[in-house]
């Protein structure tokens, strides 16, 4: 009998962290590291922000708080939702949580039943099908093809809804593809979602800001009114406000949905930090020209990756819509051989040995559910981007 409980062995450690982590040791003992793995920007929290968060400790606010939210906060993320989504939720259809995957985690935790299915389009955020596994669920894998930009098709998802369907995932802008799906292509989606009455949608649009090109975001339950009575529309400051390390994320929803998310917080972390609640007000109401600056930062260093790596031989890159990813097609340089003399059998052969010989941390495709591809995330300084471009190149050519 094992100590650990057996829902343990059904999960494993975000393939994501490790890889950061293994970056962050190997350039600790001293290895020359450039780490594409990190999913966060390079870029500081906004100063406005951490003012914010500097008064609130002046004024006192150092308590617990409203389990699922301050009313200020809860007010800043209903007008966001209104004034950028069209979506009107009161303060009963609102949570607060430590982060986004707080969130997803209350959702899931309050919804799935044993054996009960999580539709994942893949490739896919590494801990949406381990959540739904802690949660006694069993994520049903959709592949979104790569000639498709990497987004779900109708047909596929109509093929993978059964009676035990409990949710479906969208992610858009997507990690770790950059996929963004237009207002069509979400219309597409809901026309199979009208169809299916017990099926729940949880669209994670935490890349909401990081945007290119001029395209526009749009969510399902703005898109199709008719579903947003069964959607979770979830969203943070991690990552257009840069406050990784805040942890704050949010949702609106149907109000019942969301009290039994905070019956289930309320025995787990209470409520997010105090001090982060207050900051997260300043960000979502105060200015909000540093995204468009970021912005333009972002899409610059996307365009130098994408064009390097396509000069790799064995690589193929497209040009993602939004968030800080790229996800190349390493299908090239598979069955090739390293200059050691190893075999480079899958995409986490071709991570390991850029690491190896070329200290650049990069994900393994296969954690996110499609492969032969790898993850790069491209918030980072443009100089490590093309230091880390030309070894990619360097190792590519070095395979025979
Ligand atoms: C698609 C997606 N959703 C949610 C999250 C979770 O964000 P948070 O840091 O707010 O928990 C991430 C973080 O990497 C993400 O990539």
């Amino acid at each position: 009998m094992s100590f650990l409980a057996e829902r343990l062995a059904r999960i494993k450690p975000s393939p994501t962290i490790a890889v950061t982590q293994k970056a962050r040791e190997l350039k600790a003992a001293g290895r020359d590291i450039v780490g594409l793995g990190a999913g966060e920007p390079d870029f500081d929290t906004p100063d406005s922000i951490k003012e914010a968060a500097i008064a609130a400790i002046r004024r006192g606010e150092t308590k617990y708080t409203n389990v699922d939210g301050t009313d200020a906060l809860k007010a800043a993320i209903a007008c966001k939702f209104k004034r950028e989504n069209g979506l009107r939720y009161s303060k009963e259809q609102i949570t607060v949580s430590s982060g986004g995957k707080q969130v997803i985690f209350n959702a899931l935790l309050a919804t799935v039943e044993p054996g009960d299915e999580v539709i994942v389009p893949a490739p896919y955020w590494v801990s949406y099908p381990d959540i739904a596994l802690l949660c006694g669920g069993k994520p049903v894998f959709v592949t979104c093809p790569q000639n498709n930009r990497f987004k779900l098709r109708p047909e596929d998802l109509e093929a993978a809804i059964t009676p035990k369907t409990k949710w479906v995932i969208l992610n858009s802008p997507n990690n770790p593809t950059g996929a963004a799906y237009t207002a069509a292509e979400l219309k597409g989606l809901a026309e199979v979602l009208l169809r299916h009455a017990h099926v729940w949608i949880l669209s994670d649009d935490m890349y909401e800001h990081l945007l290119y090109d001029g395209i526009e975001f749009a969510t399902i339950a703005q898109v199709e009114p008719r579903l947003y009575e069964r959607t979770l529309t979830m969203n943070g400051v991690s990552k257009a406000y840069c406050m990784t390390g805040w942890r704050i994320g949010y949702a609106g929803g149907p109000a019942p949905l969301i009290k039994a998310m905070a019956k289930i917080q309320s025995q787990s972390t209470t409520n997010a930090c105090s001090i982060s609640q207050a900051a997260s007000v300043a960000a979502l109401t105060g200015p909000q020209d540093f995204i468009a600056e970021h912005n333009k930062v972002f899409k610059e260093r996307r365009d130098l990756v994408v064009s390097m790596l396509n000069q790799a031989p064995g690589l193929a890159c497209s040009t993602p819509e939004g968030a800080f990813y790229v996800y190349p097609s390493c299908a090239g340089a598979i069955g090739k051989t390293t200059p050691q003399g190893k075999a480079i059998a899958n995409d986490e052969d071709f991570v390991t040995y850029l690491l190896e010989a070329e200290g650049v941390a990069a994900v393994q495709g296969s954690a996110f559910g499609h492969s032969p591809f790898f993850r790069i995330s491209y918030a980072t300084s443009t100089e490590a981007l093309r230091d880390a471009c030309t070894r990619i190149k360097r190792a590519c050519e070095a395979l025979t």
